[in-house]
């Protein structure tokens, strides 16, 4: 079994999200015999974003002859950043909530892993088919301030929403949280929510 591990938060010491993606890594590693794994830092090793004709050549295939070196890199770093995602069994991400979203650097990834015809096809007029099912994917979500369902925040939360409208798109809808919120409250704040994700890490099954 194959586990896709991501991080994207840019602070790459202190941060919660890759403390918390990592704490998920060795409860499955613990749970799962074998489990194979594959790290990327999207942080430290951005896609760049996506330009018309690296989508072009990636996403439809068309090889427009005049590529650059630049870009005949780029198509190769999306060719691989789709097939890492296809051969996974297991995808866990570490995100940060910034300015209500995700960060940039997963978006761009987003962009090379949700490809027509790759991972998800139409079956009619507002009939989308996931292609990429069977999947598990676990988000370790850090959140400075609180958005849980019901609060004043929730409706400009745009991270967890997003993510699970953009997994279901190509077929995995039981995308699974672990959420630490109010983090940038106080430090006891930070405390207590990291204590509640790392348990929640550590009721999660195989
Ligand atoms: C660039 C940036 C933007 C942020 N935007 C938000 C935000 O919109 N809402 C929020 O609640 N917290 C926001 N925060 C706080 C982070 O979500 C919080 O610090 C979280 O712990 C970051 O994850 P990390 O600890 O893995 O780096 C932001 C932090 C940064 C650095």
């Amino acid at each position: 079994m194959k586990l896709l591990h991501i991080d994207t938060s840019i602070q790459v010491t202190g941060s919660l999200s890759r403390e918390m993606s990592a704490a998920t890594v060795e409860r499955l590693k613990q749970e799962i015999p074998g489990l194979e794994l594959q790290y990327r830092d999207l942080a430290l090793e951005p896609l760049r974003h996506l330009t018309g004709r690296v989508f072009a050549a990636h996403a439809q295939d068309v090889d427009t002859g005049d590529l650059s070196e630049t870009e005949r890199n780029d198509i190769i770093e999306s060719k691989s950043a789709l097939q890492d995602f296809q051969a996974a069994d297991i995808v866990v991400l570490g995100v940060p909530l910034y300015n209500y979203s995700v960060p940039s650097t997963l978006r761009a990834w987003i962009d090379r892993i949700v490809v027509f015809g790759k991972t998800f096809r139409y079956a009619g007029p507002n009939q989308p088919i996931g292609l990429a099912v069977g999947k598990r994917v676990i988000v370790a979500l850090a959140r400075g301030g609180y958005y849980a369902e019901g609060s004043a925040g929730a409706e400009h939360e745009h991270a967890e929403t997003y993510l699970r409208s953009v997994f279901s798109l190509i077929g995995i809808n039981n995308i699974e949280f672990i959420i630490a919120e109010g983090v940038a409250v106080g430090p006891e704040f930070r405390e207590t929510a990291l204590r509640g994700a790392l348990d929640a890490i550590q009721a999660l099954a195989a």
